[in-house]
């Protein structure tokens, strides 16, 4: 499977490249997408390897890594947006652009039908529930690689001075404080629904609750270590409630951590 990986490699590559364009803001976002594949790739195969999967396993773990948002480009070039409310779920998409490739026939069925359930399920509220263990612990894998990723993607803009900056694809409303229901979701631990976020505030709220969906000890080590709650906890507009919120959230984490 190696040579039909670094063939997938090559493909993805090429295929990245084929949307970049003159244009300077669609330029940004082809190229925030090109880089997070790159992260997300190597985050599954990290992850794998510590999960001690054989070398066939993680090599399907680079596999859905690599594709995982294949469907981000077609759905920027159609859409001219990365908002999947505003357009079409980019994963659902991916899943049509894998099905025009000869390539991934070249998988065993049941693998082929693995990746497709995983790149299908990184994006959704939840996993779609399967009897196949396999599929769903690839599922959580790619979840897991992908939040770890999306962190260091927003990182730059959680500062209010620099929300301003952030490109229009991931621009929140500008205004920094939370919406109530937010702030209850965060108290009570209830995941928050992205497609209400109305504020900045909410946007970081949404962030933070998912960290009660990190599936290994593996990538909630990486997330604090890489100061990330730190930095969007800093970065909140306090109060006593949003306080208790960090309080339960810290607990969670010192939980996942003693896996
Ligand atoms: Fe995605």
């Amino acid at each position: 499977m190696r040579e039909l990986l670094s063939r997938m490699h090559e493909w993805m590559t090429a295929y990245m490249k084929s949307f970049y364009s003159d244009d300077a803001e669609v330029q940004q976002g082809i190229l925030i997408k090109e880089k997070h594949t790159g992260y997300v790739t190597s985050n599954c195969v990290e992850l794998s390897k510590f999960l001690k999967l054989s070398t066939h396993d993680v090599q399907l773990a680079e596999i859905i890594g690599l594709f995982h948002d294949v469907g981000r480009f077609r759905q920027y070039s159609l859409y001219k947006t990365f908002n999947d409310a505003d357009s079409e779920d980019h994963a659902d998409l991916g899943i049509k652009v894998i099905g025009e490739l000869e390539f991934f026939k070249e998988l065993s069925a049941d693998d082929y039908e693995l990746v497709k359930f995983a790149i299908q399920n990184h994006n959704k509220k939840t996993v779609a529930p399967t009897d196949d263990a396999r599929k769903n612990f690839f599922a959580k894998i790619i979840r897991d690689a992908d939040k770890l990723d999306i962190y260091r993607v927003l990182e730059p803009f959680l500062a209010q001075e620099n929300a301003d900056k952030m490109p229009k694809f991931i621009k929140g409303k500008a205004r920094p404080d939370i919406s109530p229901d937010f702030v209850e979701n965060f108290v009570t631990g209830e995941q928050a629904d992205y497609r209400k976020i109305r504020t900045n505030g909410d946007r970081k709220i949404v962030r933070l609750m998912w960290i009660y969906d990190i599936n290994f000890s593996w990538t909630m080590q990486k997330i604090v270590e890489r100061g990330y709650i730190e930095k969007i906890v800093s970065n909140l507009p306090m109060d006593e409630r949003v306080a208790e919120g960090v309080r339960r959230l810290k607990l969670h984490v010192e939980e996942k951590l003693s896996e």
